[in-house]
């Protein structure tokens, strides 16, 4: 045990002063009320923003006057609808005037990875409704609240070299140009779901966890990359450049790494969590940037709040939250306010792997109802190219060919990703290696 917590010991060592986001999923039967989960935020964490996956009046009430900026996400299903001026009007009233200024809300969210799920139907219909929702939001006078849409880096026709990345052919021209430009427009963030998790190798361990390693070599900058993060990140740098928008602003949208998982997976663990998200808040903390972006800052939300217990089937998807249901932490990084101390205890809280009767998902309108692979459910994503981000929150309907259904709630239906993520990412994972040793 004290191996495994030496690690762990070093990072409580670090300035504790990050101010950072986080998904907020509330796939668990066993999950605090929301008004204790912001209160505990508030007064415990250095966590000043939340994104949620839908657009729950509970949560969001729950935030009220906290100074805490909340994300909220339109459900899939509901962005064709929200190309009519009227429904996206009639939205405005339902879930954001009531609440808003008193709840800080910050981004809403149109759409989950909608590119990388579609149906073809929800991504023609996707900037659009962005640009719909955003004038009913001037209309009212919400100007200060922002729109985007998160991607998995599906998009991404490759990242390796990083120089060499560019987005799918058809999606860069047919939605990420003009979404681009409606960003650019509104200074609003282009959102990517970067996972370094679903990327690992025990070959690339070190370069996808921030530790000392060799690198990758990018021959046409001469950059060497020493970790998979700034690869990913300036793999979407350079593909937004070539569409002509370096400057808009990248948010992370989702990143984070399991501290359990099944037993095949053993690089779940919370040595290992402890290490990406203590490397990840000091990355983006740091001011540094990557090498194409130096001196950038990207706004991050790690995923996630909690360990999910209704999340699955695979245990990597249960255990990917900074807390147990009881706000104990499950490794420590530093996120806890300096002055409740990072004691040299983490509270007895390393969770090996969750033991548990209350597991068992209920049958419950709100159970992930999916249990099929991601790239299943994505025709238009190429199975063939490395992988390079995860679909940790699918959308509502994924598990189906289907249209989405607007009312389901299965809100992040997390889908049986992981071991197909896994066989994918040990395919990129040899074209990571293969470059290191290619090109160092
Ligand atoms: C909102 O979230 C709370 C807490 O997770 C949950 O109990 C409630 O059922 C949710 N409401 C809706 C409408 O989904
Ligand atoms: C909190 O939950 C974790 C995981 O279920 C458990 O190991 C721990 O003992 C609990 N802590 C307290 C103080 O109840
Ligand atoms: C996927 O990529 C492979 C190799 O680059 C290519 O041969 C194939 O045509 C692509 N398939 C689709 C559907 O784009």
């Amino acid at each position: 045990m004290n191996q495994i917590l030496a690690p762990i010991f070093l990072l409580i060592l670090l300035p504790a002063a990050y101010a950072i986001g986080v998904n907020y999923g509330t796939l668990g039967d066993n999950l605090p009320p929301p008004s204790q989960v912001a209160h505990f935020l508030k007064t415990q964490t250095n966590i000043d923003r939340v994104k949620i996956f839908d657009v729950n009046t509970t949560i969001i009430k729950a935030f009220a006057n906290t100074n805490i900026l909340v994300s909220v996400t339109v459900p899939n299903g509901d962005i064709p609808s929200l190309t009519d001026p009227r429904n996206a009007r009639r939205w405005i009233d339902t879930n954001i005037k009531p609440y808003y200024p008193a709840t800080k809300i910050h981004y809403i969210c149109v759409g989950t990875e909608v590119l990388h799920w579609g149906p073809q139907d929800l991504i023609d219909n996707l900037v659009p409704a962005m640009k719909v929702l955003h004038a009913g939001l001037v209309k009212e006078g919400f100007d200060e609240i922002k729109i985007s849409s998160p991607h998995s880096l599906g998009i991404l026709m490759s990242s390796d070299p990083p120089s060499g990345a560019s987005f799918r052919p058809g999606w860069d021209v047919g939605s990420l140009g003009p979404m681009l430009q409606f960003l650019k427009e509104t200074k609003s963030g282009f959102m990517v779901n970067p996972y370094t998790y679903f990327g690992w190798s025990p070959a690339n361990n070190n370069f996808c966890l921030f530790k000392p390693n060799d690198g990758l070599f990018d021959k046409a900058t001469g950059i060497t990359y020493t970790n998979q993060f700034d690869q990913l990140m300036d793999a979407v740098h350079v593909s937004m450049k070539k569409l002509g928008f370096p400057d808009v602003e990248i948010v992370v949208a989702e990143t984070g790494w399991p501290s359990g998982g099944d037993p095949a997976n053993v690089h779940a663990n919370p040595t290992n969590a402890a290490q990406y998200i203590g490397g990840l808040m000091k990355k983006v903390s740091s001011g540094d940037g990557t090498p194409l972006m130096p001196g950038r800052k990207f706004e991050t939300y790690i995923f996630a709040l909690f360990n999910e217990n209704l999340k699955g089937p695979s245990l990597d998807e249960k255990n990917f939250g900074l807390f147990q249901p009881n706000f104990t932490q499950v490794y420590n990084v530093g996120i806890m306010h300096a002055s409740q101390g990072p004691s040299p205890s983490p509270s007895g809280s390393i969770a090996d792997t969750p033991t548990s009767s209350a597991d068992a998902p209920s049958s419950s309108a709100d159970t992930p109802s999916s249990s099929s692979g991601p790239f299943d459910d994505a025709p238009f994503f190429n199975k063939t190219t490395p992988f390079t981000g995860s679909p940790g929150q699918a959308p509502p309907g994924s598990s189906t060919t289907t249209a989405p259904n607007a009312n389901a709630n299965v809100r992040e239906s997390s889908i049986g990703t992981t071991s197909m993520n896994v066989f994918f990412a040990a395919r990129s994972a040899v074209v990571v290696i293969l470059a290191i040793y290619l090109l160092v």
